[in-house]
């Protein structure tokens, strides 16, 4: 997707040299770019991927010229057969893309010219690649925000799916990464379907802001055409046309939302994959990854690496450098248009392959994965897990405040710790030296399945609030999908 690297020796490179002025925009020169101008300015390195875009934004303006009286039928019919001969020339690879004409826009429309002649000429009426390209990204990013929206919904139901497979299968819930209470597997797979739906909550904001056609906006100014912008608009699928045609053919703020709303997800993506990395790691044994999402090592016979968790942990870094990029090269562009903003794409389109790899990796991964349930319930019962079972027992059966309940319940610890056995091996005898009052009842909520089937407050880890919670995401999804 990136460009060449740029060498000033290549063929490439003096292929602008000795070149006549552009046809696209040449009248006023008398010669072509130099080498190093040529390369600097082409953009149809990277843009080439916005054909299809470009190619629907052009029938939707020409069908509106036609409608108003710009371009005869016979004009319009000759576009259009045009348009759809490029659009097969480029998908079936047989279309030559030249640097020289800079951009899809150019080179789309010179092709058209080449072929149907005067017809292919009058398409740019009323239209500037400032507010045709505008255009085109938008229809990019809010085609990517479509696939995104869906790669993410597959995720959730793949985590819910095993979520309500593991509803009551215990693991080490962890704050400061130590062990603090039980929790179930299924309830830490959850978490992450909520984070995944508040990215698509920001897709879908994103996606409504970004819906209106700056097709029309012309360079800057509008045009003394009468063209029908809401014809245009309605053609293209978007929600209405743009108000002000500065802003529509300078504001990259559809992208830089998109691209935040990725970073976010990226963190959420990196969050799990973190996870991921740790639970498959030996001193964990949480969870063995499949052979389908891990390598070996070339030296380590016995290596079993999660490079696609690390991988995706990684690609925060990417997708949050392409949003602060883009982020900056929009700082402090005056209005309107300036050659600034055709940096805008690289990012977006890096960002965009990035997550949906991430996207898909990590589905692979969750549907594969097996959880290693013994060894998440050993954990579970770990540095005193249910201590706080036992302060919330002495607050509910002998009324004592919690706080005094915390002191009594830490000097257990303590005593157990001297022992080096877990808080349920202390003796009747042994608690009640703390605490006379405490009978042999204190012994049902000490274990890790108890704890589980305690938390049942809204939002808690009790498998039947998890099983619950499953089976809704399970419904919903199936919904939207
Ligand atoms: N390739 C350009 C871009 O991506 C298209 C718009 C060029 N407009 C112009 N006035 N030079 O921004």
């Amino acid at each position: 997707m990136k460009n060449a690297p740029v060498d000033t020796q290549s063929d490439a490179a003096t292929s602008f040299e000795g070149t006549a002025a552009n046809p696209q925009w040449g009248g006023r020169f008398a010669s072509g770019p130099a080498a190093i101008m040529g390369e600097i300015n082409a953009s149809i390195g990277f843009d080439k991927i916005l054909w299809r875009q470009d190619i629907r934004g052009s029938l939707a303006h020409a069908a509106m010229l036609q409608k108003v009286g710009l371009l005869t039928e016979t004009e319009l019919v000759e576009i259009r057969q045009g348009l759809g001969d490029i659009a097969q020339d480029i998908s079936e690879g047989r279309f030559d893309f030249s640097p020289a004409l800079e951009d899809i826009h150019m080179n789309i429309e010179a092709r058209l010219s080449e072929r149907i002649g005067e017809a292919g000429k009058r398409l740019h009426t009323a239209r500037s690649r400032n507010d045709q390209v505008a255009t085109d990204f938008r229809l990019w990013v809010r085609d990517a925000i479509d696939g995104l929206q869906e790669q993410t919904a597959a995720l959730m139901r793949s985590l819910a799916t095993r979520a309500l497979e593991h509803a009551a299968t215990p693991m080490p819930g962890f704050t400061h990464l130590q062990v603090a209470q039980p929790v179930t597997f299924g309830h830490h797979l959850l978490a992450y379907v909520e984070m995944l739906s508040r990215d698509r909550g920001r897709l879908r904001d994103a996606r409504a802001r970004l819906n209106e056609c700056p097709l029309g906006s012309a360079a800057l100014a509008g045009t003394s055409f009468p063209i029908d912008r809401r014809m245009t608009a309605a053609a293209l699928d978007f929600d209405r046309p743009t108000a002000n045609s500065l802003d529509a053919v300078s504001d990259r703020d559809f992208a830089l939302e998109f691209l935040s709303a990725l970073s976010l997800q990226a963190m959420h993506l990196s969050r799990l994959a973190e996870e991921i990395v740790m639970w498959a790691s030996a001193p964990f044994g949480f969870v063995t990854l499949s052979d389908a999402f891990t390598t070996g090592s070339s030296i380590m016979p016995q290596k079993r690496n999660p490079d696609a968790a690390e991988l995706v942990r990684a690609k925060i870094g990417r997708i949050m450098g392409d949003f602060v990029g883009l982020l900056t090269v929009m700082k402090g562009l005056p209005l309107a248009y300036a050659k600034d903003t055709q940096e805008d794409k690289e990012p977006v389109f890096d960002a965009t392959e990035a997550m949906t790899l991430s996207l898909a990796a990590m589905d692979g991964m969750i549907r594969d994965l097996k959880a290693n349930a013994p060894r998440m319930r050993e954990v579970a019962g770990m540095g005193f897990s249910t201590a706080t079972d036992l302060a919330d027992w002495l607050v509910r059966e002998l009324r004592v405040p919690f706080r005094t309940a915390h002191h009594v319940t830490g000097r257990l610890v303590g005593m157990a710790e001297q022992k080096g056995c877990d808080l349920a091996d202390l003796s009747l005898e042994e608690m009640q030296s703390v605490e006379p009052q405490i009978n042999k009842s204190v012994f049902d909520v000490l274990t890790v399945e108890a704890s589980l089937a305690s938390r049942t407050s809204e939002g808690g880890t009790a498998p039947a609030n998890v099983k619950h919670q499953a089976e809704a995401w399970l419904a919903k999804l199936g919904e939207t999908a």
